[in-house]
């Protein structure tokens, strides 16, 4: 929540602010006649004309599905406050995603309360940072005032765009501490909030409320799902430019690639879903590189997993591995054509009604069958390494997530919903089998250490079995060679 800053004398805060503020020039007296001077001669902008978030007809229906889940509770899901990265700047602000689900709304210090009705259900109401007020100067004399900040929407304005009433976030406190019922809090997001209500929640009853908005968010409704589409497409166009970036017969910074892409993510969506893996000769064999502080050199593999993360906040998350000079060497083949065997049987596990599980078993299955075949199992038979799980040491992660407002979306949820549950049209995963052989393992072939293949792609579950969203972007090692031409002209 934010601190009370209405009522303060803003002429006499500022000089206090020195060390907090000292960019704006504040370190000086404000004169009254600067005071007066800066109160008057501004145009009424208030916006009559603002059309509403596109989405508003699903997350009011999202909001009632909660409200019928939670009867009789008060509900509090806070957007959350910017993380400080030192002094008095912040670190990006990215608002929680359940209330981004909830509201379509990106501000920062807002929380959503759903106020229980007396005749069942509840009243959504947003509360918000409002105008800065031109009276008391706040606009331009606290920091966050909006000529730092930029134009915030009036909660006029908020009402109409986000189709909810919206109240001063200011206010927040006074209605929190008057509640008596029963309340549920999204906790982790808002700490003047959760101090607020300390002794009003339970930690075991706000896990129940946080465990059940995951859960929500399992099945993807349409509006998700053509952002999801459009994120693979955003996501698609970045790998391109990066193809267009690597050189042939030079080394390419994987600066340069984790830049490129970003580029492409600001430019077509909000930002990158997650910290991009650029991650090329041995860096592919870490499965979490994102240092991208190396080199793409012809003849190296390049793994390259990023997604675009939309306007509207739905990330896509996508893995190629690229051959840097455009060929990929026999050996490199030999290993890309396992793991895109394997992902192309846990593509075809994807399904409504099946278990969640079985796209990644039978991914891991056929990984595990190439592992053996080759040697690398001593004679042990498939089955008994499936079983003893021994070619985990070449595989590493599990095969897929659900994926959404979060890379790793619906992180909360119950096991029995997720990874011992069902799939059901509307659920989106990735599937991204790899195989990942360690510079220093002496387990392997010499000439095997140091490769990383990950092939990763975005599958929506549909009625009659799958769509793969990301399918823009080849998969097979000829397609990918022939595409890596086809862009380099
Ligand atoms: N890029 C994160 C993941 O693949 O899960
Ligand atoms: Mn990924
Ligand atoms: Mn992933």
């Amino acid at each position: 929540m934010t601190e009370s800053i209405q009522e303060e004398d803003m002429t006499a805060r500022a000089s206090d602010d020195e060390g907090k503020n000292r960019k704006n020039g504040l370190y000086r007296e404000v004169s009254p006649e600067l005071a007066e001077n800066m109160k008057q001669g501004w145009a009424d902008t208030e916006r009559r004309d603002l059309e509403p978030l596109p989405q508003t007809a699903h997350t009011a229906r999202r909001r009632a599905e909660v409200s019928a889940r939670f009867p009789g509770e008060l509900l509090v899901i806070p957007a959350g406050i910017p993380k400080v990265r030192a002094n008095d700047t912040n670190y990006p602000f990215r608002p929680s995603s359940d209330y981004v689900y909830l509201t379509g709304d990106q501000s920062q210090d807002a929380v959503l309360v759903l106020e229980p009705g007396d005749g069942g259900g509840h009243q959504a109401v947003a509360y918000l940072r409002p105008r800065s007020d031109r009276e008391n100067g706040e606009f331009w004399l606290d920091y966050h005032g909006e000529l730092w900040d930029g134009r915030r929407n009036s909660l006029t304005e908020n009402e109409q765009f986000l189709g909810l009433p919206c109240r001063d976030v200011r206010t927040l406190p006074e209605r929190l501490g008057e509640a008596t019922g029963p309340i549920r809090l999204l906790r982790g997001y808002d700490a003047g909030v959760e101090a607020a209500l300390n002794d009003k929640v339970t930690a075991e009853r706000d896990t129940e409320f946080r465990v059940a908005l995951s859960e929500m968010r399992l099945v993807k409704d349409e509006f998700e799902i053509s952002e999801l589409r459009f994120a693979c497409e955003a996501t698609a166009r970045g790998f391109e430019d990066v193809v267009r970036i690597l050189g042939t017969d030079t080394p390419t910074l994987e600066r340069a690639i984790e830049g490129t892409f970003f580029m492409r993510a600001r430019i077509d969506g909000n930002d990158v879903g997650y910290a991009s893996v650029c991650a090329a000769g041995e860096h592919a064999t870490t499965l979490h590189w994102v240092r991208n502080d190396g080199e793409a050199r012809p003849g190296d593999l390049l793994l390259l997993d990023a997604g675009v993360e939309t306007r509207t906040l739905y990330t896509a998350d996508v893995t190629r591995t690229l051959p840097v000079d455009g060929r990929f060497t026999p050996l490199q083949r030999k290993v890309y054509d396992a793991v895109y065997a394997a992902q192309e049987a846990g593509i075809a596990a994807v399904k409504p009604g099946a278990a969640y599980r079985d796209f990644h078993d039978a991914a891991q299955r056929v990984l595990a069958e190439h592992l053996v075949a080759w040697g690398l199992l001593g004679d042990r038979s498939v089955d008994e390494v499936v079983e003893l799980g021994l070619y985990r040491r070449w595989t590493l992660a599990g095969t897929g997530h659900m994926i959404g407002l979060d890379v790793h979306d619906c992180a909360k949820a119950r096991t029995e919903m997720y990874v011992d549950g069902t799939l059901h049209p509307g659920m989106m995963l990735t599937v991204e089998p790899g195989m990942y052989f360690q510079p220093d393992d002496l387990t392997v072939p010499e000439e095997l250490r140091g490769i990383g293949v990950r092939i990763e792609d975005d599958i929506l579950v549909t009625e009659d079995g799958n769509e793969n969203l990301s399918a823009h972007l080849p998969r097979t090692a000829d397609e990918v060679e022939a595409w890596m031409a086809r862009l380099r002209g």
